[in-house]
Formats: C-alpha cells, structure tokens, sequence
C-alpha cells in the first residue's frame, strides 16, 4: 500500500470512535486505519484487531498499511485501572513502549492522550498550573506522568515527533467512556433523555475539569497539525475547556427538562475525583499553538440534548 496512513490505536474507545470519523473526512477514508482489540460497531474503512502489547503485529500493520502518525488512544482508565493495578499499567506502560519504539525505528509522528488523573493531592486544585506536582493517586495517573517523561525522553534522545495533552472528562453524544471517573457527566445525559432518574457516583459539589468532544476533537487535531517549532512541550499540555459540578449540570439540564431527578451516592470513585483539579490553567497551550475552547456547560448542554433526543428520538417536555 502506497497511500500514507494514519493509525488510531484504541479506535473502538470514547474519542477514537469520534476521531476516527474526523480523520477519515479529513483525509479520506483510505488514509485512516482504525485499530482496537475490540471490533467497533460499524465498520466504515480499514478496521485490523491490534492488542498494543504485540509489538510485532504492530510492526507488520505499520509496513503493510504505510503509516506515518499515530493516536496512542488505548489506555485502561482511572476507575477500571484501581480494579487491576498491575494490568493496567503493563497495559498502559508496555502499550506505549511499543508505539514509542515504532515511532523511533519508522521515523513516526505520536499522539500520546495524557489526563488530568496526571495531578494528585498535593498539587494546587484550581487553575492548576502546567508544571505542578505530579504525584498521581491511581495506577491510570502514574502510568500517565510515566507515560508524559518517556515521551519527552524520546522525543529528546531519539527526535521522535510526540505531542501530547492531559485531557480532562471528555463529554460525548456519539459514543460512551468506559471505566473513567468523569463518566458520570455523559451518563446523566442519556438518563435525563431517557426521562429517568440519575444516580449519581461523585458528591453534587464535586467540581472537575470537563470538555466537550468536538473541542477535544480539534484541540489533539490543532496540536497534531503545528508546525513542529510551535510545540514546545514534549510532555504534555494542560487543557481546559469547561470546568462544572453534578449539581451545577443537573440544574443546567433542568432547564430543559425540569422534572429530571439526580440521587448522589459516592462510591470509590469519590476518592479518585477529589484528589484531581478542579480547573486548569492550558496558557500555554494557548501560547504556543493558538487552543481556545468553544463550549461551555451552556452552549455544550443544549448540543448534547439535541443530538441525544435524535438518537433516543423521544420529545423532551
Ligand atoms: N476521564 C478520565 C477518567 O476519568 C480521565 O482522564 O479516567
């Protein structure tokens, strides 16, 4: 295959089912290959069955599909992770050693997806800035900061094109997250739809940093397009787009649908929420290559319910 072909590990997740679309009407449907252990729902273009721990089949897929880029999005998130330390960080960290060795012996440009989780306790919880402490309290978290150094390693040693953000809860209509501790923000959306009541696993006043898809979409898409000298952060940036609390987008979802209900009953999850900012400062990310987030809770709530009404196609009263 002569084409050059970008390759999404993790396809079949939260944002690759979004940015595999995105890339595909960018590019052209030839120029994506989807990859994931998973088969994705609908099968559009090039779709192969990759688990990131085989680096030999990564290999052979990057030969035989010409790729040239690459988004790293196969990950075990926070809550799942704290289920099965151990496996999510072999999954996390051998995962992105191998993707970290293709870039370096085929010359490939890396998207590596880094989170919020990358903070802990004792780093300051509003505005957080980009160089803060960074002692993680979940296994995600550690194979995160890890995964942001040995990017940077590469990227000094070996000249390898890696670029990264620490993505905060990412809110999406088109797909579901998995295993995350933001999840709830995308719950609550499809109950409230539904006409259903909400349990919510976080406290009402929990506030974290929030962003809605298509931000997210075109903030890893804006980096990834820079021109190289613009990035200047080979670890990872911070990003900020919304930041809000469950009650906050309860009662923003309640003024259009004014009888939904939301019960709270924090589980283990709680824990892990508390011990994350509750607002980023991404100046630099701004500074270097120009991000400005479009939504807000407002703007990103009216979008949410329409596209979820459609889909559930029930009248909202
Ligand atoms: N949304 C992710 C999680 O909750 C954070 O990166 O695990």
């Amino acid at each position: 295959m002569t084409t050059e072909t970008i390759l999404i590990t993790g396809a079949s997740g939260q944002i690759g089912t979004v940015l595999t679309e995105e890339l595909r009407k960018r590019y052209g449907s030839d120029a994506v290959l989807q990859t994931d252990i998973r088969l994705p729902e609908e099968r559009q273009g090039h779709f192969e069955v990759l688990d990131v721990m085989n680096a030999t089949q990564l290999g052979s897929l990057i030969r035989q599909y010409n790729v040239r880029q690459v988004y790293h999005l196969a990950a075990i998130l926070s809550a799942k992770g704290e289920k099965n330390p151990k496996w999510a960080w072999e999954i996390n960290m051998a995962g992105l050693f191998n993707i970290l060795e293709a870039a370096r012996e085929f010359g490939l440009r890396v998207f590596f997806p880094s989170s919020i989780a990358v903070f802990g306790g004792m780093t300051p919880r509003i505005n957080t800035p980009q160089y803060a402490v960074l002692q993680p309290e979940t296994v995600y978290g550690i194979s995160k900061v890890a995964g942001e150094n040995w990017c940077q390693y590469f990227y000094q040693k070996y000249e390898v094109d890696v670029r990264s953000v620490r993505y905060p809860g990412i809110i999406s209509y088109q797909s579901m997250p998995g295993g995350g501790t933001t999840d709830y923000a995308v719950e609550i959306f499809h109950n409230a739809v539904k006409g259903e009541p909400y349990s919510c696993f976080l406290k009402e006043d929990t506030r974290l940093p929030m962003m809605y898809m298509p931000d997210a979409i075109r903030a890893t898409l804006e980096l990834m397009e820079a021109p190289a000298e613009s990035v200047k952060i080979r670890s990872s940036y911070n990003l900020a787009g919304m930041s809000f609390t469950p009650s906050e987008v309860a009662a923003e979802i309640r003024k259009h649908i004014p009888g939904f209900q939301v019960a709270y009953e924090p589980d283990f999850r709680q824990n892990i929420a508390a011990s994350w900012p509750e607002s980023i400062d991404d100046s630099q990310a701004r500074e270097d290559w120009g991000w400005q987030p479009e939504y807000g809770l407002e703007k990103m709530t009216i979008d949410m319910l329409a596209h979820l009404k459609e889909y559930y196609q029930v009248v909202l009263m």
